[in-house]
């Protein structure tokens, strides 16, 4: 019998920061090492999602192998069969299927998305692209194409998710049995596991998500700030008065989030922090262990940024596009034979 698939899209930019970092890539890397024993992995850099709205071009390739290099330094393992680490546009069947699905999705079923409607609706119609538009169906080609029935998606990518189901259901029910429908959102909630609503939070206003578009900067720790200016930022963090250590996100945010944020870094749960500094009334002390920790965290991470090695990615990329154009492209024969574009029987 072969292995379900578990596939995910690897987005990353150059200013992760560790909120992204623990929140969403160490959970992934997590995952896949995980299921690996028991599922097939397709974890691919979603290259031509990448300019749906404009990028400067000349930094697009140095991007996309930056990122498969961040998921290796974070402990995305190279040498596991079982996980495939590809790029989209390695794979020409991604760009050959979205065509073919793209005539049988609607117009109005697109302008409909969320995503597409918040982001084209700040630009102006002849400033949105159609790839822009288009981007759900490229999304379920990036599904369909491997089978894939289990896809970690957050809220934001709920909606394309049921996209692509609708449209392997629309296909399946017109031409017969071409793709295997992706579980609906719910199943993919039961088998991933509840999101533990890990937040960090921004370091100077606790009450909000820490996020890259934080105009100041001075809240957000950058996996690529320089580790002595984090520990600045962690010192500079809002406390309170209370001048008492508690886990208490309700009156005492910004400490909790700097105890949250110790947990992660020393990799123990966030209880066992807790119990370490309760009740503890000098917070400049325990800001001190928490700005070195970040310190030393960012310091480790950065060098084995600047280890990893080019040679092993570049061969794990070749070989899992290797390996994976051949589902990809038996499957975009058998939606091209549906639809009439190759024989029935080949010879
Ligand atoms: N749209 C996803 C995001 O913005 C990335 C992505 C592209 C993806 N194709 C995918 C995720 C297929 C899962 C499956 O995060």
């Amino acid at each position: 019998m072969t292995k379900s698939t578990i596939l995910t899209g690897l987005r990353a930019n150059n200013d992760l920061t560790i909120g992204n970092y623990f929140g969403a890539i160490l959970p992934m890397i997590d995952m896949a090492k995980q299921k690996s024993t028991d599922y097939q992995i397709n974890m691919f850099i979603p290259d031509l999602h990448s300019f749906t709205t404009p990028i400067n071009h000349e930094e697009l390739y140095d991007h996309i192998i930056h990122n498969a290099r961040l998921f290796a330094a974070a402990g995305l393992p190279l040498d596991n069969d079982n996980i495939h680490i590809y790029r989209q546009s390695y794979i020409p069947a991604h760009s050959e299927l979205t065509w073919i699905l793209d005539c049988f999705t609607g117009f109005g079923e697109m302008s409909r998305m969320t995503q597409f409607k918040d982001k084209s609706g700040s630009i102006g119609s002849d400033r949105t692209s159609v790839g822009l538009f288009n981007y759900p169906v490229l999304m379920a080609a990036d599904i369909l194409l491997y089978n894939a029935e289990y896809i970690p998606v957050g809220d934001d990518q709920t909606q394309h998710l049921e996209f692509a189901r609708d449209i392997a259901e629309r296909m399946n029910t017109r031409f017969g049995d071409i793709f295997t429908v992706p579980k609906p959102v719910k199943e993919q909630h039961e088998f991933f596991g509840k999101d533990q609503g890990l937040r960090i939070k921004d370091l100077q206003d606790p009450s909000k998500k820490m996020s890259k578009s934080d105009e100041s900067g001075k809240g957000v720790i950058f996996l690529g700030d320089d580790p002595s200016l984090a520990a600045k930022k962690i010192m500079s963090a809002t406390t309170d008065d209370k001048a008492e250590i508690h886990y208490d996100k309700t009156n005492q945010p910004g400490i909790s989030n700097l105890l949250e944020i110790l947990a992660l870094l020393r990799d123990v749960p966030k209880d066992q922090v807790v119990k370490e500094f309760e009740g503890q009334n000098l917070y400049g002390d325990f800001k001190r262990v928490v700005a070195s920790e970040v310190e030393s965290f960012l310091y480790e991470f950065q060098k084995r940024l600047a280890e990893t090695n080019d040679y092993l990615i570049h061969a794990k990329l070749e070989s899992s596009e290797r390996a994976v154009s051949q589902t990809a492209n038996a499957t975009l024969l058998r939606a091209q034979q549906a639809v009439g574009l190759r024989p029935k029987e080949l010879s």
